[in-house]
């Protein structure tokens, strides 16, 4: 599909959206691919989402992303809901159709997966017990994905347990929350331990996690990309473990967007990532 008439058209909403790397990635791409388009920060309210969705068909957006804190409320606003996102409970990407209305997916478990795969081609989610920590919105995706690639036993650790527990019931086997303070345990023999937790962001503290139970040949992955290595990622590195960091799912949940929007399966390089890098 191509669109010779149209500007291609899209962009983020978020509230605050000024932080978002999305433009700098999605404009890659429109230069990179020499088409007319652009992909701009769209700083909207929570109390303005519904509003400004409405509004990308008249405007002649194809489609938007959805950042913090609209990824939940857009749900009942979209015409169209695709089970993906039904099942992880979030929008990542919405498409306008044709006639105008409005269709909703998720595509952050992709970018997950598709980040591990492109790093770690040998892959597998059911290698071995799988220790999570954090039950947020990026846990979601997480988890889904996970599960959805056969992992056995997800070892789900929050801090508020009840929300681990949430997902638990939700998800069902084989997600099994722990209490926070058995998050040091839940490494015992796991293949596999991802950080969806907001900890080891810049601004935060690094996550409190004692990595001595993990084994050396567990696989490490950080879906905070700022920044790109956490202190959780260096520790990791340190002691041997293969590390995959927050930056290729960014990349990676951003090429179902394209197909969807503009008929266009982009490529995710290493001058994407390099000139992605020297931005963070
Ligand atoms: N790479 C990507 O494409 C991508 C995609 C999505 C998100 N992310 C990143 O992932 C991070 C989380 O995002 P989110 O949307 O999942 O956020 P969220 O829904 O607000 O969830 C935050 C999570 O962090 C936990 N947390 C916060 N402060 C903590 C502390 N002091 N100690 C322990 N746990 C703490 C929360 O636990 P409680 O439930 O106890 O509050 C919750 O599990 C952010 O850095 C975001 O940028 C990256």
């Amino acid at each position: 599909m191509s669109h010779p008439d149209r500007f291609l058209l899209a962009g983020v909403m978020g509230w605050p959206v000024m932080h978002s790397r999305s433009p700098k990635l999605h404009n890659y791409w429109f230069a990179h691919y020499g088409l007319a388009g652009t992909y701009v920060p769209l700083a909207i309210t929570p109390e303005g989402l519904e509003a400004a969705l409405r509004a990308l068909a008249p405007l002649g957006y194809f489609g938007c992303n959805l950042t913090i804190p609209h990824k939940e409320r857009a749900l009942a606003i979209v015409d169209a809901v695709d089970p993906v996102a039904r099942r992880i409970g979030a929008i990542s990407c919405v498409v306008v159709r044709p006639d105008g209305s409005l269709a909703g997916s998720n595509n952050d478990g992709y970018g997950f997966v598709h980040s591990i795969l492109q790093q770690q081609p040998d892959w597998r989610a059911d290698a071995g017990p799988v220790a999570v920590m954090g039950a947020g919105g990026g846990a979601r995706a997480v988890v889904y994905s996970l599960a959805e690639r056969g992992a056995r036993e997800i070892r789900l650790c929050n801090r508020t347990v009840a929300r681990a527990q949430a997902l638990e019931r939700e998800f069902g086997a084989p997600v099994r929350a722990a209490a926070w303070d058995d998050r040091h345990a839940a490494l015992d023999g796991a293949a596999m331990l991802v950080n969806t937790t907001s900890q080891g962001m810049i601004g935060q503290s690094p996550l409190d996690l004692a990595l001595d139970r993990l084994p050396t040949h567990a696989l490490v992955c950080d879906i905070v990309y700022v920044p790109l290595e956490t202190p959780l990622l260096a520790a990791a590195r340190r002691r041997g473990n293969r590390t995959v960091d927050g930056l290729g799912m960014l990349m990676h949940q951003a090429r179902p967007a394209w197909q969807a929007w503009f008929g266009i399966d982009p490529e995710v390089t290493l001058a994407l990532r390099a000139m992605l890098e020297a931005r963070i």
